[in-house]
């Protein structure tokens, strides 16, 4: 498991703050400035039918997967992440918003999920893979609790001076930004089928089929 150890700039006192942050008003608009997330969740929210199992790899304080989960009817959304602050967080604001019961929480590494084959519907992950020192490890696993023809779709920062700036500072082992290609790239050596990366503001939205 070569990426197992706790994210540090996401534990202890930054957790808490960057648990915060990450839920409140500044990212809603640095998302909608710089990262398009409102168009990378519409396409989110579009694959859905209402019952499904979705994993969140890299949840964070719930940002993707309580909007997810509010549009669930029956199933869940399984929430990943290695941060007992981001889970905390996450725990408690589902259960302020009354979805505590559609939300499934994993302490668990996105290259080792626990998780069996075949065990989910959609995998999505929205601003984590910049951090992963081998991001390919981390859709292979994707891909291998994905039940057949299930999709992975994520958003991560794309190599801008905005996603320098951003995502090009984290840990220096951290993989940083991505290129159209090598995202495309990556998600074919996974395995995956019907691969399509696109810009998206300082983003890049790539996903791929099982
Ligand atoms: C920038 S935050 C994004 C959180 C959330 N997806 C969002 O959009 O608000 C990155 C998250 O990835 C998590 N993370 C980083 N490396 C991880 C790993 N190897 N396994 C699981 N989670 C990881 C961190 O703990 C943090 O919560």
């Amino acid at each position: 498991m070569p990426e197992s150890r706790p994210a540090s700039e996401w534990t202890g006192w930054r957790g808490r703050i960057g648990a915060r942050y990450l839920s409140g008003p500044m990212r809603k608009l640095e998302d909608r400035w710089f990262l398009g997330s409102p168009v990378f969740l519409g396409g989110v929210f579009a694959m859905l039918r209402g019952g499904e199992t979705v994993l969140d790899v890299g949840a964070g304080s719930g940002y993707c997967s309580l909007e997810i989960a509010r549009r669930l009817a029956a199933g869940k959304v399984i929430c990943l992440d290695l941060s007992d602050e981001m889970l905390g967080h996450l725990d408690r604001r589902a259960k302020r918003e009354g979805l505590r019961e559609r939300i499934q929480i994993l302490k668990a590494d996105a290259c080792s999920s626990g998780l069996g084959e075949d065990s989910v519907d959609l995998a999505v992950s929205v601003g984590v893979f910049h951090e992963l020192p081998s991001p390919g490890l981390a859709l292979a696993e994707m891909r291998r609790v994905l039940k057949p023809g299930g999709w992975a779709m994520l958003l991560d920062f794309r190599d801008t001076w905005f996603g320098r700036l951003v995502a090009g500072t984290h840990r220096a082992e951290a993989h940083g930004p991505f290129g159209e290609e090598e995202l495309s790239r990556l998600f074919l050596a996974a395995g995956f089928q019907n691969v399509r990366a696109a810009p998206v503001k300082h983003a890049l939205a790539g996903r791929g089929q099982r």
